[in-house]
């Protein structure tokens, strides 16, 4: 049961990213780049993580996730040297 809606057992239930990551309620005005949204009185939060689906969920959740990010506490000096190395 969810809501008003039944749900026999064993149901296939799926979500779609794209509605949870523009869902304005999760984030507002979420077509605006506002990277200030991830913080939490100036400070990086997790609070948002859980609603976090760009890279799936779960036990097959992208395996690449690691690689794509920059590391943790890459301030600008890190990140310019990052995308202006022959590699990036
Ligand atoms: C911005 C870049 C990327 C995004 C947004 C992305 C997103 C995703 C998504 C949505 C899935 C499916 C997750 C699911 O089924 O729940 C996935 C799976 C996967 N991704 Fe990525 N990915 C990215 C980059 C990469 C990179 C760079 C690699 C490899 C170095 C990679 C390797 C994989 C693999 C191996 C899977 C399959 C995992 C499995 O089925 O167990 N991805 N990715």
């Amino acid at each position: 049961m969810y809501k008003d809606y039944v749900i026999p057992a064993g149901t296939p239930i799926s979500q779609t990213p794209y509605f949870i990551l523009t869902h304005p309620g999760v984030f507002p005005e979420p077509h605006i780049f506002r990277p200030e949204r991830w913080l939490d009185g100036g400070k990086l939060s997790n609070k948002l993580d859980k609603y976090f689906v760009a890279f799936g969920k779960g036990s097959r959740q992208c395996l690449g996730m690691k690689f794509v990010y920059p590391p943790p506490r890459t301030g600008p000096r890190e990140l310019s040297a990052l995308l202006c190395s022959p590699l990036g």
